[in-house]
């Protein structure tokens, strides 16, 4: 199988008519990356935003200057993109601009875990979080979930057990297994949280997209919830943006004191602007929902070739998440998915402990260039489906899980 790079400039991807855009057979679908779709209208947008710039400000002072904690415009342009989801009152003094989601959670997990601290959370949780524990020293420990994600009393027996630092969770549309977790569980987490004084950090990387899904638990609590926000979902992954807002100044202040002379987590004070730029033009609401009809677009086709056997999926929800059905594995799925052209994460990719993992696999429907390719994989998936898996599938093998 030969992987078929993908040549066509971003302004022409994803435009319709796709669905009759030929895919060769040959090529190799992707579904591991959870990279938001290219929609056409962003080289226009960016190109807008940047003669806005130079026009209005001093796009000299954008390239040479920043601030650790991000600028108050560019911060000010946070509380913009923040607001559908934590309205439009939030402080700017408790925001901080970060280069992403993953520099803002290590910044958190030394603030609030510590080296050697332990860091409650969904037993499957966002890909990349054991290794930044790894990094940051913490422990991870797993919490029982349900279809609606955490069960309070999980995270309560957690917290009466001790030596707990704090939650994170990822309650709306969470990777990977779309749950959105309802008002009632949210009022309860946050409920605990408050009586055994461990904060909750969380992470609403979707929820620009998904703007009418239950309140971000930092909207009903915000006295204890540490909320993250990338803009790489909402807007264009290669704008290494994402927005943290603590609970209180102070509480902000002291996050940052540790890495205030250092720059390796900070925004780009450009890219910044260009964001808070969109959200005063109108631009990062379109693009956002370009991206979402996009997201909508592709996920029903998936929900229609694989909703009879079980497939778990919100409306819109860039992944989507596949328990197998018996006899197939993880391991045999995704070995037989790669020999079919496809790519995608078994559970155990998100796995943050050593507890068992359930047999299922989660397909990023975004991450292909073109919604014709995402449909050709959708397919090669649902024909493996109707087979049993190869005999040399169904056997233990040495050979190394390709993914
Ligand atoms: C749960 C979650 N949070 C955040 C992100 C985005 O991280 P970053 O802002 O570093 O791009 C992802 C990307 O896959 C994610 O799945």
């Amino acid at each position: 199988m030969i992987p078929v790079a993908d040549t066509t400039p971003a302004s022409m991807q994803i435009q319709a008519p796709q669905i009759s855009e030929p895919l060769h057979e040959s090529s190799l679908v992707d579904f591991t990356r959870s990279l938001p779709p290219a929609v056409p209208r962003l080289d226009a947008e960016l190109a807008r935003a940047i003669d806005r710039l130079r026009s209005e400000h001093d796009l000299d002072r954008l390239i040479h200057g920043g601030a650790a904690r991000g600028s108050s415009s560019g911060r000010l342009g946070g509380a913009r993109y923040l607001a559908p989801r934590l309205g439009d009152a939030i402080d700017i003094e408790c925001i901080l601009t970060t280069n992403g989601t993953q520099s803002a959670l290590l910044i958190l997990f030394h603030h609030l875990v510590g080296k050697g601290g332990r860091l409650l959370t969904e037993r499957l949780s966002y890909g990349a979080l054991r290794e930044l524990a790894g990094i940051a020293g913490i422990e991870l420990a797993g919490l029982d979930v349900d279809g609606d994600g955490i069960l309070p009393e999980s995270f309560e027996r957690a917290c009466r057990k001790g030596g707990v630092r704090a939650l994170y969770c990822n309650p709306t549309v969470q990777n990977p297994t779309t749950a959105i977790m309802p008002l009632s569980r949210r009022v309860a987490l946050a409920d605990i949280s408050r009586r055994y004084g461990v904060p909750i950090i969380e992470d609403d990387a979707l929820g620009r997209l998904h703007p009418d899904a239950t309140a971000p638990i930092a909207k009903i609590a915000p006295d204890v919830v540490w909320y993250v926000m990338s803009a790489t979902k909402g807007l264009a992954h290669g704008l290494r943006l994402a927005y943290v807002v603590a609970p209180s100044r102070a509480q902000c202040d002291s996050a940052l004191a540790p890495v205030e002379r250092l720059s390796f987590w900070t925004a780009a004070p450009l890219l910044t602007a260009v964001v808070a730029s969109w959200t005063l033009s109108g631009a990062a609401d379109l693009i956002s929902e370009a991206i979402r009809e996009e997201n909508a677009a592709r996920e029903a086709i998936a929900r229609g070739a694989l909703g009879q056997i079980g497939l778990i999926s919100k409306p819109g929800s860039m992944h989507v998440w596949l328990p197998l059905p018996a006899p197939w594995t993880c391991d045999s799925f995704v070995r037989s998915a790669v020999a079919a052209g496809v790519l995608l994460r078994s559970a155990e990719h998100f796995a943050v402990d050593n507890q068992p993992v359930p047999n299922a696999v989660r397909l990023s429907l975004s991450t292909p260039s073109s919604r014709r390719a995402a449909e050709v994989g959708i397919a090669r998936l649902a024909a493996l489906l109707d087979r049993r898996p190869a005999a040399e599938y169904q056997e233990e093998r040495s050979v190394p899980n390709p993914c």
